[in-house]
Parts: C-alpha cells; structure tokens; sequence
C-alpha cells in the first residue's frame, strides 16, 4: 500500500510494529535513487566472509536445504557491512526469497516437503532466488518527487499528523484464537536483523520467537484499540480500515466506532474466498472484505 500510495504521487508516512515490513517500506518507498549495485549482489552471491553459521545450525532439519541456509548465514556476513537504501534492498530482497521459497509463505511448519508441487519458486535455490528478487526490488526505485518516511513502532506512537489520509490495516481478529503475525512470519523476522535482539522459543518446534502483544489480535482488545486508533487519526482528513467479515468486531459495530470520529461512512464490500491448502481437499471460506472510508463533512 505504502508503494502504491508512492506510485500515486504520494508522500507516505509507512508504520508497522514488525520490522520486516519497516524495512521493506524502507527500500521500496522512502528511498528514490539508491539500487543495490552488481557488485554488492555478487559479493553477496560469493563465498562468506566469515565463518558464521547461526542460521545454519539453529533451523537445521527445519527449514530449507543445508545449502540454502548456509547461503542466509554467508549473504548476512556480506549484508553486516553496507549501510542505508543498500542494506534494506538486500535485506528485503532476502526475506522476499526466505518468502517465496517456503510453501505459502508461513513458518507455522516444518515439513515443507509435504507441499512441494512442482512451482518454480519452491525449487529455487535461496541463492538463485536472491538475485531475482534483488533485481525485481532494484526496479521499483523510483523518485516520485516527494519524501516518504518509514518506521518501526506501535500505530499508537507514530506522529498523530494530522494527514490528508489515513490508511489502516490491521491484523483481522479472529473470533476465537489470536491473529499473532509473529507465529507465522517469526522467520522473516528474524531474518531481517539476523535475530538480534530476538529471543527465540527454543521449546517450540517452529523456533518461533516470543509473542509481542498486540491488542489487534485479540476479540477482547480490538475495540478499544480500533477506537483509541480513530481517535488518534481524528483529525486526519480520511480514514481508511481494511478488515474482514470473518473477524470482530462485526461491521455494524466498526461503522459505530468510525462514525464517532467521521461524519460521514462508507463501507464497501468485496467477496472474497480463502483457500487453506493446495490439493482438492483445500478448504474455502467465503468472507467479505471491507472497506471503511470515514470522511469529515
Ligand atoms: C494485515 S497486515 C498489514 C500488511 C500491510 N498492509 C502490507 O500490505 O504489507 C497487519 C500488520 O499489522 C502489524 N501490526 C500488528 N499490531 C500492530 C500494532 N499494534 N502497531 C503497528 N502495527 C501492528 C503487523 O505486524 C502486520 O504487519
């Protein structure tokens, strides 16, 4: 979203309280020039500078090949040296591979071989998908003649604006369980600052990391923390919120909260079919997607 706001001519304030995705926001939309040279993708490609081997013992019989992860530690050993737009276009460009090289793209498993189905992303070594996804990231830099900004941090803390618009979304909260986006992405996450300052769950099988509370993904604190969000956006000309029919609070009860902040709601609805699996057992869940757009009048 933060892209194609860019894309739009926009100057975008991007905030997400992981940092993978403030990274990525980072090397797609607030850099305008900078592309990670030939130079640094071949490097990275190479052998290892050092000896590390953190990812490779860690997640060894979890994740990808031994090949692949040895690859992870020695292209870190090469990302630890650059600095700014370059290092967060090598970073994205490696978490976007870890992505696309692991079926669905979540870490909530271990025994991928269960999905491999012939796609070509599933067959890519690591290495190889790096400099595919590195080049892909390299052409979408682009100056659209504003500043942008991107940050890491809780929606609650970032500069309140007042902005032209306000673009939410959140975690969908289920109406039982949690929506805990460490559990799935753990991975990406780690990745993206080789686990520092991490502490992995070495109990579970995944090695995922410890939860960082969210009130978006819980059925007992999204209220609050969807009206205390509208209130701190109030004064912003629109507000936005994605969110999903299979989620609560239901949408009467957004539209109540949204019209306590904006006088005038929209919602609009668009179907939408998940799909859990990938053979013809897959189950599908039909839901709708909304979109709330809160105007001042
Ligand atoms: C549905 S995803 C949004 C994905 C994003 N729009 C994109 O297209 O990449 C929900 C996001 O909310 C983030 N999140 C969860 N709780 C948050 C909080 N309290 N403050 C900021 N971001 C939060 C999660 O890390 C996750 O990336």
């Amino acid at each position: 979203m933060s892209y194609l706001l860019k894309c739009q001519g926009c100057s975008v304030t991007s905030s997400d309280y992981l940092n993978f995705p403030s990274v990525i926001a980072r090397a797609t939309t607030v850099n305008s020039d900078v592309i990670l040279s030939e130079e640094a993708i071949e490097t990275i490609c190479g052998p290892s500078a050092d000896d590390r081997d953190f990812i490779s013992t860690t997640f060894e019989g979890l994740y990808f090949t031994e090949q692949d992860r040895r690859f992870l530690d020695s292209a870190w050993s090469h990302i630890d040296r650059l600095e700014g737009a370059e290092k967060d276009l090598a970073i994205s460009a490696l978490v976007l591979s870890a992505a696309r090289r692991q079926p669905r793209g979540v870490f909530t498993f271990t025994d991928a071989n269960r999905y491999v189905d012939g796609r070509r992303d599933l067959e890519l070594s690591l290495r190889r998908h790096f400099r595919e996804r590195a080049a892909e990231y390299n052409a979408v830099v682009f100056d659209n003649g504003r500043v942008s900004r991107a940050s890491q941090g809780e929606v609650f803390e970032i500069d309140a604006g007042p902005y032209d618009l306000v673009y939410l979304d959140p975690p969908y909260a289920p109406p039982s369980d949690d929506n805990d986006y460490i559990k799935r992405y753990h991975f990406l996450e780690g990745l993206s600052n080789y686990w520092r300052g991490s502490t992995i769950m070495e109990n579970t099988k995944t090695k995922k990391l410890a939860k960082r509370f969210t009130p978006f993904a819980y059925k007992r604190t999204i209220e609050d923390a969807l009206q205390r969000t509208f209130e701190r956006f109030a004064s912003s000309g629109t507000i936005v919120l994605s969110y999903s029919s299979n989620a609560v609070p239901d949408a009467a009860r957004i539209l109540e909260l949204l019209k306590r902040v904006k006088d005038d709601v929209e919602v609009r609805e668009v179907d939408h079919k998940y799909s859990f699996g990938t053979h013809g057992a897959a189950t599908r869940r039909n839901v709708k997607e909304y979109l709330f757009i809160g105007r001042s009048a």
